[in-house]
């Protein structure tokens, strides 16, 4: 049996090589026994047992091999609302709380009609559930993995709002009859290209899934499509928000037709244009 404290210097000497030594050895050994947060700082003294040592030892050999540590935590971070995440459904990523921002920014009564294309673990969908109570909220996936994962942080999180239908792009929406019916469409779609797709990381080529992330040889065939069909599911003066990639501004503004009134881009935290932001005459 060993200390936790003992426990948690040996994991982040082992971890010296990742982003995060501290914080990975932390989360990998609360992953492994029932303690808060809290008491981790608190009880440096707790003892772990033997299966508790090994599945630690096991977590850190996994995340050594490149398992990104959501993955193994189980838990994923994002407008401050842990999201479970698993396998086969999109960590999501901190630039993306930039569409949550300037969604609640735009709302003006908070009862607006949302929809999030592409929902993944529900991360943005919930995040506005959260903040904006009365909204009617309809969230959307073609991968069943991801819409049981957004059903159950819904579950978890208390939201019981949010409809969530399996379908390409409008298709759900269409179902739903919502044809000039939305204030809202969201959406970070795939828009990685084939060759950067050849470049990324291993951790996320080798782990997450790749429909999630590459769209089309170019990276813009889904942004290409949701910036044309939003135009049929907007009300008027309704607003459509996309996430993009690096370097995508110029190409994707050559999406926005005249019948948008205006389009505008936002950079992350990182300085990059991250969001087109288009708006459709009142
Ligand atoms: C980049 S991930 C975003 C997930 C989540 N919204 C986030 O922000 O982390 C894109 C999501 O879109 C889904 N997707 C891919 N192609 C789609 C399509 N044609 N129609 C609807 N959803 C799609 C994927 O399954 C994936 O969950």
């Amino acid at each position: 049996m060993s200390q936790i404290q003992e426990l948690f210097l040996k994991g982040k000497s082992l971890l010296e090589n990742t982003s995060h030594p501290n914080l990975e050895a932390k989360l990998l050994l609360l992953k492994c026994v029932s303690l808060t947060e809290e008491q981790f700082h608190t009880c440096p003294d707790h003892k772990l047992s033997r299966v508790q040592e090994k599945h630690f030892y096991k977590l850190i050999s996994r995340r050594l091999a490149g398992y990104p540590l959501p993955y193994l935590t189980g838990v994923k971070e994002f407008w401050s609302i842990p999201f479970s995440v698993f396998p086969g459904v999109l960590i999501p990523r901190p630039e993306t709380e930039l569409i949550v921002e300037k969604t609640i920014e735009l709302s003006s009564q908070g009862d607006e009609t949302i929809v999030d294309i592409g929902t993944g673990c529900g991360n943005i969908a919930i995040s506005l559930a959260r903040e904006l109570p009365k909204a009617r909220i309809v969230a959307t996936d073609t991968s069943k993995k991801a819409l049981k994962t957004a059903r159950l942080n819904a579950f978890k999180q208390q939201i019981p709002v949010i409809r969530f239908a399996r379908g390409n792009l409008f298709s759900p929406l269409r179902r739903l009859c919502l044809e000039r019916k939305c204030d809202f469409i969201v959406s970070n779609p795939p828009y990685v290209s084939k060759e950067e797709w050849a470049k990324l990381p291993e951790e996320i080529k080798n782990h997450e899934p790749k429909g999630a992330l590459m769209a089309g040889k170019s990276g813009l065939e889904i942004i290409k499509k949701l910036v044309q069909g939003a135009l049929l599911y907007l009300k008027p003066g309704g607003y459509f928000l996309v996430e993009i990639g690096f370097g995508q501004e110029d190409k994707v503004l050559s999406f926005f037709n005249p019948s948008w009134e205006e389009v505008n881009f936002f950079k992350d935290l990182a300085g990059i244009s991250r969001l087109a932001l288009g708006k459709i005459p009142s």
